[in-house]
């Protein structure tokens, strides 16, 4: 099969491409604009593979995506090109509308287009697989799960460009048969994901010494999985989904923020038993809560599981284990990524808060 992976440079996608070169015979082309999130020594495992391409290109950029898409000929494309940081997002919706909902509907318009010049049997095999977020369904409280029904609800500019990106996929369903299955995930967590996120920027902070920032009273429940199962599960849903059909993936690993934090910093007192900045709790910091931000999420998974057959082999403590190894093994990736524009820096207070912070600073 040849593959088009949109975003493939990012977290979940270069996890996605890494497993399919090694552990099956696809083709894959790797189409990412490679942003601040994209990475390509992320993709270094696999990038001499013959069976391994790479794009640079803008998934708004329609001419571009075309004489792509024309050139590899995919049998199918997997959609996770995206921004994905919720806090970038409410400090600068801009990108998530261009790149969010602008570049999916360019990308559908090119798909499509694709698709109709395909004969008979090429467009019955076809898939057009989005890769989407739980946090479109918004916040939920104390209990319930979030099922494929459930209704629509998002809070911030990111999941609302998710959304608006996930019914875009729908109506090329259903209005011109595209052949389109989509996938709503839990929070993913693993190697080579950009210390903007939770889990390695308390890792990283933790082995510089740095404050360890948890939002309001790390309250905020999250449902968090393993990248790799995340990645088995976008790969089978590709293969034997429903057309028109979503599936929720998750990992049944509910932690609040706290107790995520609290875990690393006791397998960090464990892994570094002689690290001055022994016990890691002792840099717990908490910060200003994130504007707007969604108390709980949580998947119920029952339908990949019972239709087919998946379910993460990590638990959230294998999980964590093997992520922090990772990041302590791996210390010139991240150094790389360090050495850039972002140096783990708080985002996502409202602006006028953060340049009065700025200021702060720079007195
Ligand atoms: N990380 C999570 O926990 C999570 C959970 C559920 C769903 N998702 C979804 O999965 C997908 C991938 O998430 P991720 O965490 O790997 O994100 P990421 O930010 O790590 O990677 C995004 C990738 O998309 C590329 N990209 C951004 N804008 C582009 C554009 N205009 N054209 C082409 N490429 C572009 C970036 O260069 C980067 O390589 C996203 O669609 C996200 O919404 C993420």
């Amino acid at each position: 099969m040849k593959l088009i992976i949109t975003g493939g440079a990012g977290f979940i996608g270069s996890a996605v491409i890494r497993y399919l070169i090694k552990a099956t015979q696809t083709t894959v082309l790797c189409l990412d604009k490679l942003t601040y999130a994209g990475n390509l020594d992320s993709l270094k495992p696999v990038s001499n593979n013959p069976r391994y391409h790479f794009a640079q290109v803008d998934i708004c950029d329609g001419p571009a995506l075309e004489q792509v898409v024309a050139e590899f000929r995919p049998d199918a494309i997997m959609h996770l090109a995206a921004e994905s940081h919720v806090d970038r997002s409410i400090d600068g919706p801009a990108e998530f509308i261009n790149t969010n909902i602008v570049g999916t509907y360019t990308l559908l318009e090119t798909v499509r287009s694709y698709w109709q010049s395909l004969d008979s049997e090429q467009k019955t095999a076809f898939r057009f697989h989005h890769v989407s977020t739980d946090e479109v369904y918004g916040s939920l409280g104390k209990t319930g799960f979030f099922l494929e029904s459930t209704p629509y609800q998002p809070n911030s500019p990111y999941s609302a460009s998710k959304a608006a990106s996930d019914h875009l996929v729908r109506a090329w369903h259903h209005t011109y048969k595209l052949p389109v299955v989509t996938t709503n995930c839990s929070n993913n967590y693993g190697p080579y994901q950009f210390p903007e996120k939770l889990i390695p920027l308390i890792i990283l902070n933790a082995l510089e010494g740095k404050p360890l920032p948890v939002y309001g009273q790390g309250e905020n429940v999250r449902d968090w999985l393993y990248v790799d199962d995340h990645a088995r599960a976008l790969c089978l849903v590709l293969e034997l989904g429903k057309l028109g059909e979503t599936y929720n993936i998750g990992g049944h690993n509910e932690k609040t923020n706290l107790e995520v934090v609290q875990t690393l910093c006791s397998i960090l007192d464990e892994r570094l038993p002689t690290s001055k900045h022994k016990p890691h709790h002792q840099l717990i910091s908490f910060v200003t809560d994130r504007p707007g931000h969604d108390l709980r999420y949580a998947i119920d998974a029952s339908k990949i599981e019972k239709t087919l057959g998946w379910k993460p082999q990590e638990t959230f403590e294998t999980g964590l284990h093997k992520t922090v190894q990772w990041y302590l093994d791996n210390q010139n990736w991240w150094q790389r990524v360090r050495d850039g524009s972002y140096q783990g820096e708080r985002l996502g207070l409202l602006c006028a808060t953060r340049s009065v912070q700025n200021a702060i600073k720079r007195m």
